[in-house]
Formats: C-alpha cells, sequence, structure tokens
C-alpha cells in the first residue's frame, strides 16, 4: 500500500540493532517515525489522495503500524532502564560484614550514667521510680501547679506550645518534670516518695541553658513531713554524688508550687572544679497546699516536699563541662573521655 510498506521495511531493518541501542537513539527513533513532522503522521497526510474504497483499509493499517513502532520502542526503553538500575544495585553493593576487629567498644553517656546512680541513691531511700509525658495538657504543666494564667514562664520565649486542636486544652511540651507531680497525686493516694527522672523542654540555649534538658523530680506526701526533711534528703543526695566535702547552699526562691521555696547551688571549687562561683542545681520546697487542693489532698492531713534537679548541670559539675552542649553534640572526641562509666 502506497508508502507503508516502506516505512514498515526501514522500521523493520532498525529494529535487530535496538537490544544494544541507548536511550538518546531510541528517542531520536520515537521522533523519525512517531513525531509530528514523522514518517507515520506523514503517512496519515496521504490519505487523502488515497482511493476512497481503500481508505479504511489504508488507515487502519497505519494506525496498526503506529502501534507496533511505539510498543517497540516502549518496550526497548523499559529494557535498558531495567538493566540500567540492575548495574547500578549491583555496583553500589555494601558489604555490611564488618570484622569487628577495629571498632571501638561502647559506653555509657555521662547523663545516663549519673541518672542511673541517682535512681540507685533514691530506691536505697525507699523511693518509688515512676513515669510521666513529655507532651502534656498546659493544665498539668502549669494551672494546677497554680502557675497564673498570665505567669511570665507561660510566654512563648519559654514555652513551646503544641498546635491546638479546636474545643482542647493547649498542649506544651513540658517545660519541668513537676507536671509529674501532678499526675502521681492523682493518680495514687498518699504516703508515697517518688521520683522521676526525663527530658523537659525550653526555648532557651547558652553555656549552661539548652532547649532541651533532663530534670530528677521527687515528690513526698506523708503526715508530718517538715523542711528537715527535704534538706536531710538533698544534702545526702549531693554528698553521695560529689563526696562528703561538697558545700551546699539554699537560696529562698520562689516556685508557685511549693511554699516556702528555695534554691540549691554547689560551691564549684569544693567539688574540684576550677573556678569560683555556685552552680544552681535545683529548685525544692514544701509542697503548696493549693496544690493539694487542686488535686484532692486534704493538706490538714498530709503534707510533702518537692525538688526538680537539672541533671545536665550536675554532669556538668561533676566532669568540669564548661558548655551544656557538648552533651548533647554527639561529638566522639568529647564522648571518649567518659570511657569505662558503665
Ligand atoms: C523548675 O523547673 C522547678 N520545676 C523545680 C522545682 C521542682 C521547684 C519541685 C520546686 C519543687 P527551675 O526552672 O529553676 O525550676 O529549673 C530547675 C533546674 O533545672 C535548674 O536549677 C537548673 O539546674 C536546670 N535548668 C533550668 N533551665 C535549664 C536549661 N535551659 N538547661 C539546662 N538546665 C536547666
Amino acid at each position: 500500500m502506497s508508502g507503508i510498506d516502506e516505512v514498515r521495511a526501514a522500521w523493520a531493518s532498525l529494529v535487530p540493532g535496538l537490544d544494544a541501542a541507548d536511550e538518546n537513539h531510541l528517542a531520536e527513533l520515537r521522533s523519525r517515525f512517531l513525531g509530528k513532522k514523522g514518517e507515520i503522521p506523514g503517512l496519515m497526510r496521504l490519505l487523502g489522495s488515497v482511493p476512497p474504497a481503500e481508505k479504511p483499509a489504508f488507515g487502519a493499517a497505519v494506525q496498526a503500524l503506529r502501534l507496533e513502532v511505539e510498543s517497540a520502542l516502549d518496550a526497548f526503553l523499559e529494557s535498558i532502564r531495567s538493566r540500567a538500575l540492575l548495574d547500578r544495585l549491583e555496583s553500589e553493593t555494601l558489604d555490611l560484614s564488618l570484622s569487628g576487629e577495629n571498632s571501638e567498644p561502647g559506653t555509657l553517656h555521662p547523663l545516663l550514667a549519673l541518672r542511673d546512680e541517682i535512681l540507685d541513691l533514691f530506691v536505697g531511700m525507699g523511693f518509688e521510680i515512676a513515669d510521666a509525658p513529655e507532651v502534656d495538657d498546659e493544665w498539668f504543666n502549669f494551672s494546677a501547679l497554680n502557675v497564673p494564667d498570665d505567669h511570665p514562664a507561660r510566654d512563648m520565649q519559654d514555652t513551646f506550645f503544641l498546635e491546638r486542636e479546636p474545643g482542647r486544652p493547649a498542649v506544651v511540651l513540658r517545660t519541668h518534670t513537676s507536671n509529674y507531680q501532678i499526675h502521681a497525686m492523682r493518680d495514687r493516694k498518699p504516703p508515697f516518695r517518688l521520683l522521676h527522672c526525663g527530658e523537659v523542654y525550653r526555648c532557651d540555649a547558652d553555656a549552661t541553658h539548652a532547649p532541651m534538658f533532663c530534670q530528677v523530680e521527687g515528690l513526698v506526701l506523708d503526715k508530718g513531713i517538715a523542711f528537715s526533711h527535704l534538706k536531710a534528703t538533698l544534702f545526702t543526695m549531693v554528698r553521695a554524688l560529689y563526696g562528703p566535702q561538697a558545700i551546699l547552699r539554699f537560696r529562698p526562691s520562689f516556685f508557685p508550687f511549693t511554699e516556702p521555696s528555695a534554691e540549691m547551688d554547689v560551691d564549684c571549687r569544693s567539688v574540684g572544679l576550677d573556678r569560683d562561683g555556685w552552680m544552681e542545681i535545683g529548685g525544692c520546697g514544701m509542697v503548696n497546699p493549693k496544690v493539694l487542693a487542686n488535686v484532692g489532698v486534704d493538706s490538714e492531713e498530709f503534707q510533702g516536699f518537692a525538688f526538680g534537679f537539672g541533671l545536665d548541670r550536675m554532669v556538668m559539675l561533676r566532669h568540669g563541662i564548661k558548655d551544656i552542649g557538648l552533651l548533647t553534640a554527639g561529638d566522639m572526641r568529647f564522648l571518649r573521655q567518659f570511657r569505662g562509666l558503665a
């Protein structure tokens, strides 16, 4: 049929070489045979000169040739691409079977080592270890702890608020482990001695402040609890961790959830650091009766103390670390210094 046989023959003569063709060559052939000005659309333009009786057969033959060329080019392209993928997978194979001969043994991070020591110490003093959420309703983190709505700690500067769902209470990344006090007092009846340790988050960063850090929270609720119990507990902890020569001081302070409140500082030189001055390691106080009322505990019957200490600061004090960021930087030169803490 006029022209069709020539085009089919031209195509057929090229097919045997297509196994070795690359993508560019296939693209050239696609344009030569199927492109707008290509040979097969060119055949359709001859349709006007074909006698009317032969038109249907002519059109069908051109269409069949177009489909044949198109599907062959698609199949060759597909096979080139899967061959290239196989070649790449073979050349990029990883040998995961490390011999282990030169690998370094792992060791405990100094934060984990100190945390374990503190947990052991408090278990020895009759405390129970418990858990609390890091993502919490604002009520647990602030309101139930007697932190007023307009307290600066709620400000976006300090607190990471999560996106609020319509009709639901505001949710925060907890700013302190004291949210644990509320969960604990709602979940169980006094008397109890509880300890919780975990991550907290604040929009804060310099050499002694990190945006994510770890706190240790203690809560004791019983009959006849006094500030002297709190003082004895904290002195026992700090002297067990830093030695009996450690010089400590309580500074009067303010927390809405304790009354009276104090902050505890350690004298840097007394624990072997080569610098003058005090480092604040935590806050504490007697549980505010307003907080007890918020969780339905009768403050006439039960009193308590609570404390919240910064574990990162305590590690800095112990090892003479000057920048808190080193604890989370993942720098092996820094971490290798703590081999053997396990
Ligand atoms: C509190 O977080 C109170 N919840 C502590 C508390 C608990 C008081 C129970 C009374 C009763 P404060 O914001 O001062 O308090 O933090 C406590 C300790 O966490 C600080 O003394 C410090 O050691 C540590 N700390 C605070 N902010 C940072 C920070 N950005 N980076 C590292 N450590 C921090």
